[in-house]
């Protein structure tokens, strides 16, 4: 941590509604774990500052290390847990947040932790303006099934849905995780989600609610009840 101490955040908290600079795109990924999306986002995006936060710190470090390999001006990192967003940004503070691989927490007692889960879709829609993203990757079909319905019982605008991203070859920047799938021929799915003025969020009346928390044939686990 300390080698790399220019690219680490320790108080975020204190930055709420000051992350954005004049003139300038700001972009959250959650869970950037080892950094190689992050750090090819960052070179593309030169114009928009990048917001990587992850709960493990061996993995945050590898990606530190290597946004300073290559001099990166325009990303920042947090040890932090996503279940917090609210405490770190403003309303409607960021343009766009990433959400590669996350685990897909099988069990429908766990379906809360899924980052999204519909808790977590509403904390998304907080910190985002109407017209900001979500873009989601996974290898996980029924995680990825479960999340389109999220989003869209929550009332988010489904812009675009794949269930094989790189099937034409147009793929976008490849994470950690997505080069061992692809390598083992696992299709990708990929979905962008737009917050609109109807989607909720946490001023909607009614408590977010699970819906269908079970995975229909999550890996290794067996159907279970739905909920
Ligand atoms: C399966 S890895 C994927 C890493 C990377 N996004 C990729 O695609 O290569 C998921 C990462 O998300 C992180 N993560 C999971 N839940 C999180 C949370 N609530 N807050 C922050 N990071 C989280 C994990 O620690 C892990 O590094």
């Amino acid at each position: 941590m300390e080698r790399c101490r220019e690219y680490l955040i320790t108080d975020p908290d204190k930055r709420k509604g000051c992350w954005r600079k004049p003139d300038r795109g700001l972009l959250l990924e959650i869970g950037c774990g080892k950094g190689s999306f992050t750090c090819k986002l960052a070179e593309r995006e030169k114009d928009k500052d990048l917001v990587a936060i992850e709960k493990v710190p061996d993995a945050m470090i590898l990606a530190m290390e290597r946004a300073k390999s290559i001099a990166l001006k325009n990303v920042c990192f947090i040890d932090y847990d996503a279940a917090n967003l609210r405490e770190i940004f403003e309303r409607g503070e960021l343009d766009r947040i990433y959400i590669n691989f996350c685990d897909p927490w099988p069990k429908s007692r766990d379906a809360k932790f899924r980052l999204t889960a519909p808790a977590f879709l509403r904390m998304y829609a907080d910190i985002l303006p109407i017209g900001g993203e979500v873009q989601f990757k996974t290898d996980n079909l029924p995680l990825f099934e479960w999340s389109v319905s999220q989003f869209t019982e929550e009332g988010w605008n489904l812009k675009k849905v794949t269930y094989n991203l790189h099937a034409d070859g147009s793929g976008d920047i490849l994470t950690d995780y997505e080069m061992k799938f692809m390598k083992d021929g696992v299709p990708i799915k990929h979905l962008i989600a737009i917050r609109t003025e109807t989607t909720l969020d946490s001023r909607a009346g009614e408590p977010p609610r699970l819906r269908n928390a079970a995975l229909a044939d999550a890996r290794g686990a067996k159907q279970e009840e739905q909920t």
